[in-house]
């Protein structure tokens, strides 16, 4: 009976995740993008949420989402090429694209739908498309739904994407595509390098900047910080990070907008994304602009926690961001610091495989721009006890 082999099937998967400690399981969490959560009734310092600068509770931003709750209601009722479109979709359209100083932007569901929309749109069987190893899971999936052949380079190592070019310099289409913040790294790709690459070898760049939109080039992400983005084909961010809303736009020349506005499926076929968020994200891309300097204080910020990381003697990696990894290499020694800090007040994330590389467990601490000395002396003094704990 194949539905008894079905049963027999996950219940000995779910066994071999409990006993390899790599069971995933939602916490009972609550407040989970405000700088102090609830978490098994404790109140706790939120070191774990994308939230980086802290816009998710902005005043601004709630009284956008309320405005636009009370004017166009709860949902958006179709997808946008029905008759799910209102006008604040397209002034947020028109005002990322003005920010990113492109011609034009398309905002769709999630980051992840964005990542599966773009390469699947672009790429098909005949494409090459090269991907960092550390690469987010939805640019996996994507290369996956497209079809196209996936040439994966080591992580940052841009001699060996070097010579894959090389390799496959006969073939015409190709595209690369790169986080530009890994985010379970906090380290930043080698985009100089990419961009000279791209343009010699004739290859599409696409950069992800989920994990810089809003923090890096004054909000517009790393490209932009590091005058490159008018050299990059395709500008993919979220609004569901930095900014504090929910979706992701993508942003370029005005056809390859046009194309994807017609090509994508995640676009065409799927309900657009509600007022609230919308509204919210309006808010939170303007906010962004008149306060070019959160993204540079949290940054700051960072260097310093790094520091006293280091000074401890752990490994944090490669960071040069708010996401920060603390590399402790067996999952249990992960779990084990990750409850540790726990008991002292700090909320952080443990992260194991598959998300990480098998035997890289680590802490993953993000910091956001409305923590306090306060905040950080109780972060410091936690992360001191946890070193006698595990
Ligand atoms: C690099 C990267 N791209 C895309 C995504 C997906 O974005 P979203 O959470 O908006 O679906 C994430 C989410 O963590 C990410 O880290």
């Amino acid at each position: 009976m194949p539905a008894n082999y079905y049963y027999d099937f996950i219940s000995r998967e779910l066994s071999e995740l409990r006993e390899r400690s790599l069971l995933r399981q939602i916490p009972s969490v609550d407040n989970g993008a405000d700088k102090f959560l609830t978490f098994e009734g404790r109140t706790l310092l939120n070191l774990a949420s994308n939230n980086y600068l802290g816009l998710a509770g902005h005043p601004a931003l709630k009284q956008a989402a309320i405005e636009a709750v009370e004017k166009y209601g709860t949902s958006s009722g179709a997808s946008r090429l029905i008759c799910g479109n209102y006008a604040l979709f397209d002034d947020l359209e028109a005002e990322i694209a003005d920010f990113k100083e492109v011609d034009d932007a398309l905002v769709v569901g999630s980051g992840f739908a964005a990542n599966l929309l773009i390469v699947s749109a672009l790429a098909d069987r005949h494409t090459v498309v090269f991907s960092d190893k550390f690469n987010h899971a939805s640019i996996v999936d994507g290369i996956r739904l497209s079809g196209a052949r996936q040439v994966r380079y080591r992580h940052n190592d841009m001699d060996h994407l070097a010579s894959l070019l090389e390799k496959h310099a006969g073939v015409e289409r190709k595209m690369l595509i790169t986080d530009t913040v890994f985010s379970m790294d906090g380290d930043l790709a080698e985009l100089a390098t990419i961009v000279d690459l791209c343009q010699h070898h004739k290859v599409l760049s696409v950069v992800d900047e989920a994990h810089a939109a809003g923090i890096f080039g004054k909000g517009r992400g790393l490209a932009a910080e590091l005058g490159l983005a008018d050299r990059v084909d395709v500008h993919m961010g979220t609004l569901g990070k930095g900014f504090g809303s929910y979706g992701a736009y993508i942003a370029g020349k005005s056809d390859l907008i046009e194309y994807l506005r017609n090509k994508g499926r995640p676009f065409i076929y799927s309900t657009a994304l509600p007022p609230a968020t919308v509204g919210a994200s309006l808010a939170a891309v303007r906010l962004v602009r008149k306060n070019p300097a959160m993204g540079k204080n949290l940054l700051a910020m960072a260097h310093d926690v790094r520091e006293f990381l280091r000074s401890l003697g752990l490994d944090v990696g490669s960071s040069e961001t708010a996401i920060i990894p603390v590399l402790l290499g067996r999952n249990d020694t992960a779990l084990a610091a990750r409850d540790a800090l726990v008991k002292q007040g700090v909320y952080v994330g443990a992260v194991r495989p598959p998300t990480v590389p098998e035997g890289t467990a680590r802490l993953r601490i993000s910091l956001r721009a409305d923590l306090t000395e306060n905040d950080i002396g109780l972060f410091r003094k936690a992360v001191s006890d946890m070193m006698e704990m595990i």
